[in-house]
């Protein structure tokens, strides 16, 4: 599977042995690479894309960034789902083509928007990108820290960064990891996964460094960078997709059309959609379904005892302080 897949290649042997490892849920290794922590594979995988992404060429690029389990599959959905819309013919605005058939409906939100270095680079290093249409669509669980500067410093292209409450978050990874075993593996203790949560040793993690990365460059930089948090799409749908199809350059011609979006990229809609309901995602190991759960906001509090709410809070708190960054 993508996290227990070991590299054949003398370099990233050589490298990974030069780097910090742990283990992860009992029998993954993980390896801290710039300041977070990756499966070989993946690393593997990231340093091809950082050695061969090129954007040059294409007239604009969206690359949608998130930490696991903050709102990926959501946020995959919308984007694709509003890149897709046609231009109003009297010019006021964008509209969904309904003879243009549902890409959604074919299709898993993780197959419409790949995921650079767990599916693009990871079976190719070269994958062939260019004949994508304009503007591309990517998306990356890398941190800020380690995108290219010419993904930083081109003009046209744009990230959209989604985030969650880390409470959620964890509950979510807990849940999603727990998907991947096996019954004789059974359910992992939680203590276990707290634990390695708060110390920041997760694939991607540690969280806050990674959520601090984005915000910040989105403060400096807004045109450039847009943060959206899980929460307030839940809260206000409709203000939140009008934000995000306009910083994609489709602002939605009525509230009906914006309406329309946020119903069809649903969690209720789309975890009951056949396309999403079988098979293998393609994430080695993981079930499509698997990225649809339940999709609420305070889901931790079923889990939490009051010394994971205090510790968690405490670590928020701390790490968050003075960047105007909260939940
Ligand atoms: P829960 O496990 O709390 O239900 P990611 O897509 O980053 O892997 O995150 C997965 C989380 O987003 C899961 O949260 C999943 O249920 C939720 N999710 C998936 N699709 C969603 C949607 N369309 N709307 C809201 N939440 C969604």
């Amino acid at each position: 599977t993508l996290a227990n897949s070991t590299s054949n290649s003398p370099e990233i042997t050589s490298l990974l042995s030069q780097l910090p490892r742990a283990k992860w849920w009992e029998e993954l290794d993980l390896y801290l690479w710039e300041g977070a922590w990756y499966f070989p594979s993946v690393l593997e995988s990231t340093l091809a894309f950082r050695s061969h992404f090129d954007s040059s060429g294409t007239t604009a690029d969206f690359i949608l960034a998130s930490n696991p389990k903050t709102g990926t599959t959501w946020l995959k959905a919308l984007a694709s789902y509003i890149m897709n819309c046609t231009r109003n013919n009297d010019g006021g605005g964008y509209v969904i083509d309904e003879n243009v058939e549902d890409p959604l409906l074919k299709n898993h939100p993780h197959e419409l928007v790949k995921t650079l270095e767990c599916v693009t680079y990871l079976k190719n290093q070269t994958p062939d990108l260019s004949a994508i249409p304009s503007p591309r669509l990517f998306h990356t669980h890398l941190g800020y820290n380690v995108l290219l500067e010419s993904i930083k410093n081109s003009t046209d292209c744009k990230i959209v960064y989604v985030v969650r409450n880390p409470n959620d978050t964890f509950i979510s990874l807990w849940h999603f990891m727990n998907s991947a075993r096996t019954p004789e593996q059974g359910i992992f203790p939680i203590e276990e996964a707290f634990e390695n949560f708060c110390n920041g040793v997760y694939i991607f993690g540690p969280f806050f460094d990674h959520v601090l990365g984005y915000w910040k460059e989105s403060l400096n930089r807004p045109n450039k960078v847009m943060f959206i948090k899980y929460e307030e799409m839940k809260k206000n749908p409709r203000e939140q997709v009008k934000k995000l199809a306009s910083f994609l350059g489709r602002p939605l011609a009525s509230d009906e059309e914006v309406d329309k979006v946020v119903w069809r990229c649903s969690i209720d809609r789309l975890k009951n959609l056949e396309v999403n309901k079988y098979g293998m995602s393609l994430w080695d190991g993981l079930s499509k379904s698997s990225f649809f759960r339940i999709g609420t906001v305070g889901d931790w509090k079923n889990y939490f005892t009051s010394e994971m709410k205090e510790r968690l809070e405490e670590l928020t708190r701390s790490s968050l302080e003075g960047s105007g960054l909260n939940f």
